[in-house]
């Protein structure tokens, strides 16, 4: 998606010698604009799957999931990272390891709002290593539902997430994918 790469070019910052920082558009501030586009192309990509749900996981996939579901029209589900007294004890959960953060944590799905019979379209903001769509695929896997890919904004290609996932066979759909960084710009694959 040229559009998107074109923002990354001009607004994304690499932070270190693996971390790209999109705050000014998608992870704090949010372009809404471009999150139509996003969703749009999402919509094109997936639209002859029968999607009747968009799967995301909190914090910063739910902006992008949103619109993504409007596009779709229909609703969309995140996974809460935290323990809530409100959540429903009936709970899919599953175990995501977080190479960034060095711990794992639990994501939890209530079982009111994944249903066997929905197919899933998971989506995210960033690929890395794949823990988390990992662990979403498996929370719709234990409902019998049925997950028709992973729809990915920005996927680092020179981490093993996307080789992953597609050799498991998973429709992995990534909008730009970046093939390495060099003297701090952006190379895309
Ligand atoms: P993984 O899920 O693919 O295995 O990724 P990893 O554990 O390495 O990354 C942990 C978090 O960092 C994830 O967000 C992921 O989206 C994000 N992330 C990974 N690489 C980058 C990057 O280069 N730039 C940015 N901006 N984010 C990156 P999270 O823990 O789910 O947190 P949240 O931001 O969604 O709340
Ligand atoms: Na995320
Ligand atoms: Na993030």
């Amino acid at each position: 998606m040229e559009y998107l790469k074109d923002r990354i070019r001009k607004d994304g910052r690499v932070e270190g010698k693996d971390i790209l920082k999109v705050d000014s558009f998608l992870n704090h501030q949010i372009d809404v604009a471009l999150m139509n586009a996003i969703g749009e192309e999402f919509y094109q990509r997936f639209k002859d799957h029968g999607v009747t749900k968009i799967l995301t996981i909190e914090a910063s996939g739910i902006a992008i999931a949103a619109i993504v579901a409007q596009y779709f029209k229909v609703p969309m589900v995140f996974a809460k990272k935290t323990e809530s007294r409100n959540l429903d004890a009936e709970t899919y959960e599953s175990s995501v390891y977080s190479f960034t953060k060095d711990k794992t944590y639990k994501i939890r799905v209530s079982k009111k709002y994944i249903q066997e019979t929905d197919r899933i379209l998971i989506v995210d903001d960033f690929l890395a290593n794949g823990k988390a769509a990992n662990g979403l695929i498996d929370i719709v896997e234990q409902s019998g539902a049925t997950h028709c890919g992973v729809g990915i904004v920005i996927e680092k290609g020179f981490q093993d997430g996307g080789k992953i996932l597609r050799n498991k066979g998973v429709n992995v759909q990534s909008l730009a994918i970046i093939d390495r960084f060099e003297n701090q710009k952006v190379i895309f694959a």
